[in-house]
């Protein structure tokens, strides 16, 4: 996801593009126009008593932010009904930024909280569309990121993931990369993993079991759009749950691009580049002067290690503490990051850690299109 820095008069948001007026997203305005609905206190309060597990800090604080029908699946699971979660990813780079990561931390917290299967799609062939690849450069940069993916920590007894353009294309519609692009229409390859149907091998008999989407909300069009088409086919709308978009690190105003190593920290940083980054890059709400600083205190609502922090501090106290101390004037910039330095080194070092365990018979393993017998225990 990323936010383009344009003088545009109206924000736009859809899957390919992000922009706003001074580069600052209005979610509720977005909520709006959209048609979705914001998750309140209730909802999370909800979850917590549902799955008997403490609300992930990304509910916790708003980051998902916002739903689709999310009170029907509770609803039904309240009742003892099932369902299953459906997220991906376009595999574009080679390695993943932090923001990328954000949909699949959340997505592994619901999968442990619900107990419930999982699928996940590479869009391999939106990549070779819309990016200008080669189809082996496409295939080759998915199983990569499937890596990553798996190194979040997701159970292969529970998860199927899949490539567009070897499970999808050959296997269910076979549409082959040689044929004419006119039959390729991408946005029903991305709707068609709502619907139980689409694997047989997961779900036979089971056409109208639920399905969840946790996403960030460029992609709410692609699903609006599959809510629009399922009852008319026969199935069950999804449910979505939303997030916010993650800054760059010069800002919510600049865009956050692969092409600028500068302006996101990825999972393939070492801590002395995160903390090189970070001290030279992320955006300061603190004051230009100390003496400044502790008489009027940081602006909060722009500066981006806070904005980080929000994202990936676990401890609540810890974080109103900081807040209250910077924006009072009694902590300087230069601590918080420092603080912040340290939360994505661990962070980051735990996902190399992991993804380094990551063989390719684990990928294989994931990728088998196989029955999962315990994937609701
Ligand atoms: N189009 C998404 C991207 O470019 C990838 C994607 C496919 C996805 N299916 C999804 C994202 C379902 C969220 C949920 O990253």
């Amino acid at each position: 996801m990323e936010i383009e820095e344009v003088a545009a008069a109206e924000q736009v948001v859809t899957p390919w593009e992000v922009s706003a007026p001074d580069g600052v997203i209005d979610y509720d305005k977005l909520v709006d126009r959209f048609g979705c609905q914001l998750i309140d206190a209730a909802i999370v309060d909800r979850i917590a008593h549902l799955t008997l597990c403490p609300p992930h800090r990304f509910l916790r604080r708003g980051i998902f932010f916002a739903h689709r029908d999310l009170n029907r699946i509770l609803d039904l699971y309240e009742a003892g009904e099932k369902f299953y979660l459906y997220t991906g990813r376009g595999p574009s780079s080679e390695s993943l930024h932090l923001g990328h990561l954000i949909p699949f931390m959340f997505t592994k917290y619901l999968q442990d909280a619900f107990k419930v299967p999982l699928v996940i799609q590479l869009t391999d062939d939106e990549k070779f569309l819309w990016k200008n690849l080669t189809i082996a450069e496409c295939k080759r940069l998915a199983r990569e990121n499937a890596k990553d993916i798996i190194a979040c920590g997701f159970d292969v007894e529970r998860t199927f993931i899949f490539t567009d353009l070897n499970y999808v294309g050959g296997g269910i519609l076979g549409i082959t990369p040689e044929d004419h692009i006119g039959k390729v229409s991408f946005p029903p390859v991305q709707a068609a993993p709502s619907f139980p149907s689409s694997f047989p091998h997961l779900f036979p008999g089971n056409d109208q079991l639920r399905c969840l989407i946790p996403c960030a909300i460029d992609q709410d069009p692609y699903f609006r759009m599959t809510r629009d088409v399922a009852p008319k086919i026969g199935f069950q709308k999804p449910s979505l749950i939303e997030s916010r978009f993650f800054p760059a690190l010069q800002g919510e105003s600049t865009k956050m691009s692969a092409s600028d190593p500068n302006s996101a920290i990825y999972v393939t940083d070492s801590s002395k580049q995160i903390k090189a980054k970070v001290n030279k890059y992320a955006f300061s709400g603190g004051q230009a002067s100390v003496e400044l600083h502790r008489k009027l205190g940081a602006n909060l609502d722009v500066d981006v290690p806070i904005k980080y922090l929000n994202f990936f501090l676990e401890d609540d106290d810890e974080l109103d503490h900081i807040k209250k101390e910077y924006k009072e004037g009694r902590m300087l910039t230069g601590e918080v990051k420092q603080r912040l330095i340290a939360v994505l080194s661990e962070l980051v070092a735990r996902h190399q850690r992991a993804r380094a365990q990551v063989t390719e018979e684990m990928v294989d393993a994931f990728m088998a299109v196989r029955p999962l017998p315990n994937m609701f225990g």
